[in-house]
C-alpha cells in the first residue's frame, strides 16, 4: 500500500484530499466518552494542513446513544484540536459541493455521517463515484472500519488515486507482528461472545504458547469440560473446537465472582452451584493468568473479563495493570477493553493500542481486510 506521507508536497498542495476517518467514537450522556480514534488521526490531518491541502473528512457514526449527526464531533474537534474545521450537514449533495468550491489550502471540512445515505453500507457504485468526485486524492485513515465492504472503504479507491494514512499503516504493521509474534507468545481473550473470536482463536492457537480465556466466552469451554456453570451466560449454538478444548495451552478461570443475594462472593469453578452466575474472574484466576504471562515476549489482549458495565471490573483492571508492567511487547485492542484502560489511565502503557475492534479481530484471523485489498488492487493496476 502506498503511504500518503510519501507523496511529494507539490502533489498535495491545493489538492482536494478525501480522508476516510473513523470518528465513530463512544458517547455517554451526550458527551464523547473517549476520543482515542480522533486523536490518532490528528497527525495526518495536521500534516495535510501544513502542506496546504484541502482536506475533506468523511466518516460513519453509529452508536447506542442514537446520535447520528457529526455536529457534536465537529464542535469538539474545532474547539479542541482543529480551529479551521468546518462542518457541513450534508454528505455529497449541493451544500458540500458549494463549500468545497470555496475551499483554500489548509482548510478542513467534515461532512455528515456517511451512513445517513444507505448507499454507503450497500457499497453502491454510484455513491462511491459521487464521493470520489468530491476530491482529487483518497486516503484511508480508518483501519477500524476497513473490515466493512462499504462504499467509502472499498468503493471510492476504484475511482481515485488512493493511499493509506500513517495510522492505517501503523495498525497493519503492529498487528502483523502478532501473526509472526516472538515467542513465548501469550494470547489473552475475554468478552462475551466466543463466536466473534472463533476465527482469531483458530488462526492464532497453534502459534501461541499459551491462551488465557476469561469473560463469558470462557463459560462455553467450562461447560464443555463438564463444569456446572449455573445461570452464567453461555452463548447458544457455539461449541468449542475439541483440539483447543483439550489442549494444555488453554488456561480457563479457576474461580469466579458471583452474586449471592446482593453480596459479591468468590467461588471456585468446581463449587459453582446451579443458581450462580459468574460476573468476573476471581483472584485465583488473576494470579494464574499473571503467572502464565510472566516469561512471555509477546502478549495480545482483546476483551474484558467481567461485566464491566455493571461494575465487575476487578479482573480486567488487574490484568490491564499486569500487562502494563510486563516487559513483553503488548498489543491491546477492542472498544470495551479500551474503556477499561482509559478508566485506569493506562492507555499509554502498552506497546500498541489498536483502534480496531471487529477490524482488529478480522485482520488477525484473515491476515488482510477488504479496505487493505481495495488499496492494494489500486497498486496492481
Ligand atoms: C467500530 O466501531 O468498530 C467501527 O467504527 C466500525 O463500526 P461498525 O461496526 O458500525 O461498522
Amino acid at each position: 500500500m502506498k503511504s500518503i506521507l510519501d507523496l511529494p508536497d507539490v502533489r498535495i498542495k491545493d489538492k482536494k484530499i478525501l480522508v476516510r476517518v473513523d470518528f465513530n467514537v463512544p458517547w455517554q450522556n451526550g458527551k464523547i466518552a473517549d476520543d482515542l480514534r480522533i486523536r490518532k488521526t490528528l497527525p495526518l490531518i495536521r500534516h495535510l494542513i501544513k502542506k496546504d491541502a484541502k482536506i475533506i473528512l468523511i466518516s460513519h457514526l453509529e452508536n447506542g446513544e442514537g446520535i447520528s449527526s457529526f455536529a457534536g464531533v465537529a464542535k469538539y474537534l474545532k474547539t479542541k484540536y482543529i480551529p479551521r474545521l468546518r462542518f457541513i450537514a450534508d454528505v455529497a449533495g449541493k451544500d458540500t459541493l458549494r463549500h468545497i468550491d470555496r475551499m483554500r489550502g489548509g482548510d478542513v471540512l467534515l461532512l455528515d455521517n456517511l451512513r445517513k445515505d444507505r448507499r454507503e453500507k450497500n457499497n453502491d457504485r454510484k455513491f462511491s463515484k459521487k464521493l470520489a468526485e468530491l476530491a482529487d486524492i483518497y486516503v484511508n485513515e480508518a483501519f477500524s472500519v476497513s473490515h466493512r465492504e462499504h462504499a467509502s472503504v472499498v468503493g471510492v479507491p476504484q475511482f481515485l488515486p488512493s493511499y493509506a494514512g500513517p495510522l492505517f499503516l501503523e495498525e497493519v504493521r503492529r498487528l502483523r507482528q502478532a501473526l509472526a509474534a516472538p515467542r513465548p507468545f501469550v494470547l489473552v481473550l475475554g468478552g462475551k461472545k466466543l463466536s466473534t473470536k472463533m476465527g482469531l482463536l483458530s488462526k492464532l492457537f497453534s502459534r501461541a504458547d499459551k491462551v488465557l480465556i476469561g469473560g463469558a466466552m470462557a463459560n462455553v469451554f467450562l461447560k464443555a469440560r463438564g463444569f456446572e456453570v449455573g445461570r452464567s451466560y453461555v452463548e447458544a449454538g457455539v461449541s468449542p473446537d475439541k483440539k483447543i478444548l483439550g489442549s494444555v495451552k488453554l488456561f480457563l478461570p479457576v474461580d469466579a465472582v458471583v452474586l449471592r443475594g446482593n453480596k459479591k462472593c468468590t467461588v471456585t469453578i468446581e463449587n459453582l452451584s446451579f443458581t450462580d452466575a459468574m460476573y468476573d474472574i476471581g483472584p485465583k484466576t488473576i494470579g494464574l493468568f499473571k503467572r502464565e504471562m510472566r516469561d512471555s515476549r509477546f502478549i495480545l489482549w482483546n476483551g474484558p473479563f467481567g461485566v464491566t458495565e455493571k461494575g465487575f471490573v476487578d479482573g480486567s483492571r488487574e490484568m490491564a495493570r499486569a500487562l502494563a508492567r510486563a516487559s513483553a511487547e503488548t498489543i491491546v485492542g477492542g472498544g470495551d477493553t479500551i474503556s477499561v484502560l482509559r478508566r485506569y489511565k493506562l492507555l499509554n502503557k502498552y506497546s500498541f493500542v489498536s483502534t480496531g475492534g471487529g477490524a482488529m479481530l478480522d485482520f488477525l484471523a484473515q491476515g488482510t481486510l477488504p479496505g487493505i485489498e481495495a488499496l492494494r488492487s489500486k497498486d496492481r493496476k
